[in-house]
């Protein structure tokens, strides 16, 4: 079938109380793994690219990788842009059939991430692409976006109703105490924080910075109110997981299909077993 909006699934989501698990992607097989997933579990899902997935890969392809995973799917399928850095690039990926997109104001001021937030909607809105924003600023590295601990800013909650309130983004990322990238200690979330915000504001809450998380506190987010979850170096890990086993079994191997096959095995297994865990599994 053809991309749906991210919108559409986290209305569900959140009419029946789970979460769509957003995936990042850089080539064939993770997407493969991603969509390959999602109809065993019969999951809707979500295929995300990244600043350094469009620097790897190039739009185009994972556009069309995107589309192409879609169209032969039988459960719904959106293609997201994560952490898009500016209007221009938000209007590339629309024009290359993105059917969502993030803006990330979340180093700008408070009423220029609001100002660019509603720049991105009106052009998104036209052409029935959803958008989500984020306010505070969320730990780690992704790619080429680094926020220092000393930058972290956990999300205010009246600033995030008020956010809401004069933006009507359709999906919001808050800043709770994740990180992107692999954990040094054990993560720890604010939840308090998380329901106040959840009381506050009608939007489908992102979590970002999930890989790592415990099982326990991602399904307590999601009984809280976060309607879509981020995870892109659990998959990375699996990956290479899989890689490695046989390039050590069979240091001689030189037929890459024979390498990057049994990663896209234990992607696939990896995203089934989170699918479980937010509680998307069964519900397309
Ligand atoms: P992780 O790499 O921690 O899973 O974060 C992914 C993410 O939040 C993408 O936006």
């Amino acid at each position: 079938m053809p991309l749906v909006p991210v919108r559409d699934l986290l209305f569900d989501a959140r009419e029946r109380g789970y979460a769509v698990g957003a995936f990042n992607c850089n080539n064939m097989e993770i997407v493969q793994a991603i969509v390959g997933a999602a109809q065993a579990e019969r999951s809707p899902v979500i295929i995300q690219a990244s600043q350094g997935a469009i620097k790897y890969a190039g739009l185009e392809y994972i556009s069309a990788l995107g589309r192409l995973a879609a169209e032969k799917a039988t459960i719904p399928v959106a293609l997201h842009l994560d952490h898009g850095t500016s209007f221009e690039q938000v209007v590339q990926c629309i024009r290359h059939g993105f059917s969502s997109v993030m803006i990330d104001g979340s180093k700008l001021s408070f009423e220029d991430n609001v100002s660019l937030t509603l720049e991105v909607i009106k052009v998104a809105r036209a052409v029935g692409v959803s958008v989500e924003a984020e306010l505070g600023k969320i730990g780690g590295t992704e790619d080429d976006i680094t926020v220092s601990e000393r930058e972290v800013a956990l999300t205010d909650p009246q600033e995030a109703k008020e956010f809401a309130e004069r933006t009507g983004v359709d999906a919001l990322a808050v800043a709770i105490g994740t990180a992107h990238g692999v954990y040094k200690g054990k993560p720890e979330l604010d939840f308090d924080r998380l329901r106040e915000i959840s009381n506050l504001i009608d939007i489908p809450i992102v979590l970002h910075g999930s890989s790592g998380v415990p099982e326990e506190d991602i399904r307590k987010a999601v009984q809280i109110g976060v309607r879509k979850v981020n995870i892109d170096t659990d998959v990375r890990e699996a990956f290479m997981e899989g890689v490695k086993e046989v390039l050590v079994s069979s240091p001689e191997e030189i037929d890459p299909r024979k390498v990057l096959g049994p990663g896209r095995e234990k992607m696939e297994e990896r995203i089934r077993l989170k699918m479980r865990i937010f509680g998307s599994s069964g519900k397309a």
